[in-house]
């Protein structure tokens, strides 16, 4: 078999970021359908952090290589690839199977899509995974609509950068929670920042807009937190929990808290609801039309410089660690990606 030599960020066990360890491999050859690219980018997410330090009914055993999306060129093809060819440049998410942290990846050429000329690759990379939730969130989950209004926590991080650029070029109004110097981020894009560490948001949002928001989308999570948010919402309001940023301090059991605080929330007699989001593990993978599509168009967007993404730090891959202990650390301006050599 035709195998190059790679290396990869393998997890053994759960941990600090210190677990992360760089090891060497040989790739095998695409078979039938398959596409092996050689990685240039690859995104670190808040769900890498998550599994990385703790284990979650049902989720990737140890050992494995996290990693949930990519941008590289195409290496080799496999019988039965006719959309790509040797030397394009493509970009992939792995429906929550890990394997993005490596120089070297296989996969179904189903999965991948084009990356337009123009658009270099940890731009790309950085638009994969959030760009795709926040689209999926906007548009499925708390269906925003013309003229509603929008609080986002979070919103300088990862995710939370994303919904503020998508919302921003949907003509939202939009506030957006983060800390220090995030606020001038938030305000550049076009929400109203509120300092989460200096200001009661709850106080603010209800200063700002008297009756409250249409819709929150917290990534932050946590009893307290959830319930704060649904408090600054106007009846007929949407709560969406879209993540657990704060589990990096708080530890996991905030998770089935948070559960217990969304199902009160929802019933609650004041009209909020709590929709639920669908996975992004499962969504895309069983919506293959809607995922190629939608990423697509987004990094059009982005070679029309429509979208902006901001990239808070770029990592060399051998460096992982360095990358997980920089975004649980905080205070960071968007998506940290991992960079490989030529
Ligand atoms: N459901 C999905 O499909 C999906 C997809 C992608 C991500 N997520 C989840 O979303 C969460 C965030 O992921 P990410 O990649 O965006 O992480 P990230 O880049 O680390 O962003 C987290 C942000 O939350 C902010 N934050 C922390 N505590 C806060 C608080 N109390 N109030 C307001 N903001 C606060 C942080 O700001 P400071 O640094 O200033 O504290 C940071 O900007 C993770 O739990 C991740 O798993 C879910």
């Amino acid at each position: 078999m035709n195998q190059v030599p790679s290396h990869q960020v393998v997890v053994h066990r759960r941990g600090g970021p210190e677990v992360l360890s760089w090891e060497p491999v040989q790739v095998r050859s695409p078979g039938a359908g398959e596409v092996r690219v050689r990685v240039e980018a690859a995104g670190v997410s808040g769900f890498d952090l998550m599994i990385r330090g703790h284990w979650f009914f049902g989720f990737t055993k140890t050992p494995y290589t996290p990693g949930e999306d990519f941008v590289g060129i195409v290496d080799a093809v496999g019988p039965e690839v006719t959309k790509f060819s040797i030397g394009q440049r493509v970009a992939g998410w792995t429906f929550g199977q890990g394997g993005g942290y490596a120089e070297v990846i296989v996969r179904p050429g189903n999965t991948l899509v084009p990356v337009p000329d123009g658009v270099e690759p940890v731009t790309a990379a950085a638009i994969i995974t959030n760009y795709l939730t926040a689209s999926l969130v906007l548009d499925k989950t708390a269906k925003v609509r013309s003229g509603e209004r929008l609080l986002i926590h979070g919103a300088a991080g990862g995710l939370g950068s994303a919904l503020l650029q998508l919302g921003g070029l949907a003509g939202f109004e939009m506030f957006g929670t983060g800390s220090g110097n995030s606020t001038d981020f938030i305000a550049d894009n076009g929400a109203v920042p509120i300092n989460y560490r200096t200001e009661n948001f709850v106080h603010r949002i209800r200063d700002l807009t008297d009756d409250g928001v249409d819709v929150v989308i917290d990534v932050v999570g946590g009893p307290r937190q959830l319930w704060r948010s649904s408090r600054c919402l106007q009846r007929g309001g949407r709560l969406v929990m879209l993540g657990m940023a704060s589990i990096y301090k708080s530890g996991v059991a905030i998770i089935p808290l948070s559960l217990l605080t969304a199902g009160a929330v929802a019933l609650w007699p004041n009209g909020v609801s709590v929709p639920m989001s669908p996975s992004m593990l499962s969504f895309p993978a069983k919506n293959l039309g809607w995922y190629r599509d939608t990423l697509t168009g987004l990094l059009e967007k982005a070679a029309a410089g429509q979208l902006k993404p901001a990239i808070a730090a770029e990592v060399p891959m051998s460096e992982a660690s360095r990358a997980h202990a920089m975004l649980e650390a905080g205070g960071l301006v968007g998506k940290v990606v991992l960079t490989c050599s030529k």
